[in-house]
């Protein structure tokens, strides 16, 4: 399994303001599904110059090349063909050169829409519950934050995969006002959707994400929580670059 950020076309886009700081820190940006992690962490990293790291990308691109293999037959993963499939799956990020937003690569595809389909999201957390699935993304995501200077969005980034980041943020808002978001995102876009299986879906990734044996979702002890069920993204973004002057204060 090889991830990479490609250094050559990297994420981030470069320092645009003051927030910018002498020492590079992690944060760890940590919630419940559609609760806007990505958009504020995207958000963040442009304006400090990290890079920005979708991890939820990752296991949904685990999940699609299950499903484009046939590695998922009947809602039962096969295990072992996916473990031996790991080992030289390819999954990258690249910033799209028009929009400068990052795009998530399988085996050199560019599959950034085709992991927010409501099929991948129906599978992928029976994907992320596996041990060895989790093991492999958390060694790549782990090596991504060496340098430090970075941004990831996930699950379980706080409590395992970077335990001493600087900066753990834990984003929740209720579910119904998180399937509205997701509604509105994806109409925007042009896919028909419903409310209701949009609402469906999120529960019950939220019940398997909390209750998994490997790393479940939980918000990590020293992690400050936002919930943001009544906060326009304007008071979010003030809001993060304060925690983030706080956080890297000398
Ligand atoms: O965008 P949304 O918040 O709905 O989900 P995502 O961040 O794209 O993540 C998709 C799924 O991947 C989650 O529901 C989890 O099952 C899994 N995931 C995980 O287990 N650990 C992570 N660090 C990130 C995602």
């Amino acid at each position: 399994m090889h991830t990479n950020t490609n250094l050559e076309n990297p994420v981030c886009t470069g320092p645009r303001n003051i927030l910018i700081s002498m020492k590079k820190i992690v944060i760890a940006i940590d919630g419940y599904s559609s609760c806007g992690k990505s958009t504020m962490a995207k958000d963040l990293a442009r304006e400090i110059g990290y890079i920005y790291i979708d991890s939820g990308a990752m296991y949904r691109a685990v999940a699609l090349y299950c499903l484009e293999n046939g590695l998922i037959s009947k809602g039962e993963i096969k295990e072992e063909e996916l473990r031996k499939a790991l080992e030289s799956l390819e999954i990258t990020f690249r910033k799209d050169p028009q929009t400068g937003l990052p795009q998530t690569y399988l085996n050199g595809t560019n599959v950034e829409k085709k992991i927010r389909t409501l099929e991948v999201s129906g599978q992928v957390s029976h994907v992320a519950a596996l041990g060895f699935v989790r093991e492999a993304m958390t060694r790549q995501q782990q090596a991504m934050g060496r340098q430090k200077g970075i941004v990831m969005d996930g699950r379980d980034i706080g409590t395992a995969v970077f335990p001493d980041a600087e900066l753990k943020l834990f984003v929740t808002a209720s579910d119904r006002i998180r399937a509205q978001r997701r509604y509105d995102e994806l109409t925007a876009k042009g896919e028909p959707c419903s409310f209701e299986e949009i609402l469906l879906n999120l529960q019950e990734r939220d019940r398997i994400d909390t209750t998994r044996a490997v790393n479940p979702l939980r918000q990590a002890e020293d992690a400050i929580v936002l919930d943001n069920s009544h906060m326009s993204i304007e008071e979010q973004r003030k809001w993060l670059a304060d925690e983030f002057r706080k956080a890297t204060a000398e």
